[in-house]
């Protein structure tokens, strides 16, 4: 460009727009003591992310950058590996035996972190939710801003998930646990059909073991009240097994 002053302007102005769209950082942190692979969906209407999907040794980070108005879900999943036949599986939270999920879910039960950047009111909106289960404990921290909560599902639930519920490894070891909604299907479970709005929709004893062990996280679809976070304009760590 001939003009200087005018290359610093649209230098400038590219800048901003960037930072514009740019601006959340999602920094993933692995605590367990082993490997666990994240899988990333974001929401239909939501700028999508540079992965969807990689593996994360014990005690590493890996950083994220997210479009600002970003929403979706993240989990871990566990026991990942390839079999005899050259197929890349996970015993929990599987995305369709691929590394990357390509816009696809985590079979429940996964415990998921949950985002809507620059939602009402400019809010980004999180929550840790059991309401497909559990798999891994995850916490969500707010970086670079006071006074914004994290929100935490520290316990690991699979030791206390009822036997109804219990979701094994080939060897017999407890790796999740269903929600009720997954076990049984039921409208009072799912909060569908007549119990399909929080009047009717109840906490019931097994959306309770989930509340007693992580009191922060979503128990079942109407857990609102004690389970939503909100925070303007911070950056977040995600950390599994906190
Ligand atoms: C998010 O931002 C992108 C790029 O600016 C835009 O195309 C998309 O419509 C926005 N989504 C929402 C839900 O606001
Ligand atoms: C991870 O870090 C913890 C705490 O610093 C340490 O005790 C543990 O040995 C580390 N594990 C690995 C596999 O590096």
């Amino acid at each position: 460009m001939a003009n200087p002053a005018l290359s610093l302007l649209v230098l400038s102005v590219s800048a901003l727009l960037f930072q514009g769209a740019w601006s959340a950082t999602f920094t993933f942190l692995n605590k367990c003591h082993y490997a666990v692979w994240p899988g990333l969906l974001s929401g239909a209407t939501s700028g999508q992310l540079p992965t969807t999907g990689f593996r994360l040794k014990t005690n590493t980070t890996r950083v994220i950058e997210a479009p600002s108005n970003w929403s979706g879900r993240m989990w871990a999943r566990t026991h990942c590996g390839v079999d005899s036949s050259g197929k890349f599986s996970c015993a929990t939270g599987d995305c369709g035996a691929q590394r990357q999920c390509n816009n696809a879910g985590g079979i429940p039960p996964v415990t998921l972190a949950e985002f809507t950047l620059q939602g009402a009111d400019g809010k980004d909106f999180y929550d840790v939710s059991n309401v497909d289960g559990f798999n891994v404990p995850i916490s969500i921290t707010p970086v670079g801003k006071r006074g914004c909560s994290s929100t935490t599902c520290k316990a690991n639930i699979n030791s206390v998930c009822p036997r109804a519920l219990q979701t094994k490894s080939p060897n017999g070891k407890v790796v999740g646990c269903k929600s009720a909604c997954l076990a049984f299907g039921t409208d009072r479970y799912c909060c569908t059909g007549s119990y399909g709005n929080p009047n009717t929709c109840k906490p019931t004893v097994y959306s309770k073991v989930f509340k007693r062990a992580c009191p922060q996280a979503y128990s079942y679809a109407y857990d609102d009240g004690t389970s939503t976070f909100t925070c303007v304009g911070a950056n977040y760590l995600i950390t599994f097994c906190p």
